[in-house]
């Protein structure tokens, strides 16, 4: 279904799985009559171990699927990794505006902390590829990787003694150095922020960037033109998991996805 140019026209929302409901929540917060697409990669989830050339072609997949068959007018890269990876190579590929998540979070980090000693949390993927390093360089920056912690959420245990065993563990650097504010630089931790809080020590400030997203997509006069308010949801993996997950971490407007089958994406 490709909707015509005059027609109200859905913005797309991607993710390797459910880290990018967090994203759509804000989206839907400030836009409530956009109609939103929501797709969440869940097959081939987690994107954070996997080389940066693989989650571009992946992410360029995603993107032309959602352009071709959906009609999207906007595509949001819900997915810090993701963005980090290909937001270049989108942005050459698509003629429609592409917004990632690492620029909106990397300016929550900076309102978030006048002293300028910020901490960075993200998977193995986003802190290798030192994009936050970069727009950040001029403050005094601890970033840290955590593998392993959207594997917990892709499972819906975001609360659990063996969850709070390992980010004691990958966030030990993080609780000596007690930066003012720590941007939790994966959109699957907000999921686990009460057990981060409890392993950084609750006097540091958890931010996200998923509400300086939603302002900056507000910012086009295209994201403002559809009226109807629907969400429609999409995944690649097993439709009930994403369904019983999905909604304890959304809540009860996600109902109902669609299977999207992987030769679909990969048959271009
Ligand atoms: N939500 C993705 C992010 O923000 C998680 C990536 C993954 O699947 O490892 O980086």
């Amino acid at each position: 279904m490709i909707l015509a140019k005059q027609q109200p026209v859905p913005i797309g929302v991607f993710d390797s799985g459910f880290g990018g409901l967090h994203i759509l929540s804000a989206l839907r917060d400030l836009l409530p009559a956009a109609d939103l697409v929501y797709f969440g990669d869940s097959a081939r989830s987690p994107y954070g171990p996997r080389p940066s050339s693989e989650i571009k072609r992946f992410s360029v997949e995603i993107a032309r699927y959602l352009v071709r068959e959906w009609g999207i007018a906007m595509l949001v890269v819900g997915c810090n990794t993701a963005s980090a990876a290909a937001l270049e190579t989108l942005k050459e590929e698509l003629e429609i505006p592409v917004i990632g998540v690492i620029e909106a979070g990397a300016r929550a980090a900076r309102l978030a902390s006048p002293t300028g000693k910020v901490g960075v949390i993200g998977t193995v993927g986003t802190i290798a590829a030192g994009a936050y390093q970069r727009l950040l360089g001029d403050l005094e920056l601890v970033c840290q990787a955590c593998p392993g912690v959207v594997e917990f959420v892709e499972r819906g245990e975001c609360d659990s003694e063996q969850l709070d065993i390992l980010l004691e563990r990958l966030l030990e650097p993080i609780r000596i150095e007690a930066p003012e504010a720590l941007l939790l630089g994966c959109t699957h931790y907000p999921y686990v922020a009460k057990a981060i809080s409890k392993a950084v020590g609750e006097s540091v400030l958890l931010i996200s960037g998923a509400e300086e997203t939603a302002f900056e997509v507000r910012g086009y006069e295209l994201a403002n033109r559809s009226h109807g308010g629907e969400t429609i949801f999409l995944c690649t993996g097993d439709p009930e998991c994403f369904v019983r997950v999905g909604a304890r971490l959304y809540g009860s407007g996600l109902k109902s996805v669609r299977v999207v089958d992987l030769a679909e994406l990969e048959g271009e």
